[in-house]
């Protein structure tokens, strides 16, 4: 036993050692040329919005809505996403917001289910137990229809309602959560996410309490991440975030989850919606 710990040790310290020398290596190699050339990859998509694979998806998203499904046997027509039944055109760029028939605020993906599960019969917990795609696995049912929804928001602002007095407990339950400390890293939202040109290994960490930055990359989800070659929405990435963090797995459609998304999206009020965007 203690021969296999010290075996373990030595592995550690060498790939410790091993990353060091990488590490070095890509400083050595001018972090601006890796950039840059990501930059350029990703500039060749933007160029031709046909070429985001996430327009599948947006397509599949539109059939699933069309399509008559669960015991019901309903479309989701007639699901109201907070501009009267069946609207889909502009209905992402006023999410979330206080829904009265559900007596509480929701944002597209939980509005979604609850379409789902109120029209259509459909369990949520068969929608929430696994809720988001593995790496090259395609985007979930519920995933697909909000990449539809929400490129038909397509270049449309940012404009969610905080008038109910729901909708501004939510907002400030959202940023309390960002900027609270929690979790057995004792890591806040802020402290990824709250000054400019932070990194994690490759990965430039956006700087979403600056509006301008927020208004550029919260406007994109849901969006094709490249290097998992799937499309990710806000909810997932939220997980992700929350699962860096060591927290409790993020429920889909949770409280914490809409509060979240409430605060980016306020903090993105004004932006331009380009959803689907590209990701990394
Ligand atoms: C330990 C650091 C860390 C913490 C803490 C963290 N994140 Fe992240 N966040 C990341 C990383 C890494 C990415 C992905 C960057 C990439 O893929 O290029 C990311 C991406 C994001 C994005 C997408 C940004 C974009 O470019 O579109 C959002 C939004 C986000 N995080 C929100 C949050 C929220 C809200 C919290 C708190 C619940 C949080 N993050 C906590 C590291 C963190």
């Amino acid at each position: 036993m203690k021969r296999y710990r010290r075996l373990a040790m030595r592995s550690a310290l060498l790939a410790g050692l091993g990353f060091a020398a990488v590490a070095g290596d890509l400083r050595a190699a001018e972090p601006d040329v890796i950039d840059r050339g990501l930059e350029a990859f990703r500039s060749m998509l933007k160029a031709d919005p046909w070429s985001n694979p996430a327009m599948l998806d947006a397509d599949r998203g539109q059939a699933l809505w069309k399509e008559r499904r669960g015991p019901r046997n309903v479309s989701l027509e007639r699901c109201d996403l907070g501009k009267g039944p069946g609207v889909v055109e502009g209905a992402f760029a006023e999410l979330p917001r206080y829904f009265r028939d559900a007596g509480r605020v929701m944002d597209l993906e939980t509005r979604i289910l609850w379409c789902m599960e109120t029209l259509q019969g459909i369990e949520p917990a068969g929608l929430t137990d696994k809720p988001h795609p593995a790496a090259n696995e395609p985007v979930k049912d519920p995933g697909a229809i909000a990449t539809w929804i929400a490129s038909r928001s397509q270049g449309r602002t940012f404009n969610a309602p905080v008038s109910h007095p729901r909708e501004k407990a939510t907002l400030r339950l959202g940023k309390t959560m960002f900027h609270r400390r929690m979790g057995p890293f004792d890591f806040s939202c802020a402290s990824c996410h709250a000054s400019p040109g932070k990194r994690i290994r490759r990965q430039g960490l956006a700087h979403l309490v600056n509006p301008d930055e927020a208004r550029q990359v919260v406007g994109e989800w849901p969006a094709y991440r490249v290097s998992t070659a799937h499309v990710m929405t806000l909810q997932h990435r939220l997980y992700d975030c929350f699962w860096q963090m060591r927290l409790p797995e993020l429920k889909l459609g949770s409280e914490a989850s809409v509060a979240l998304t409430a605060y980016l999206v306020k903090q993105a009020e004004g932006g331009t919606i380009a959803a689907p965007g590209l990701k990394r």
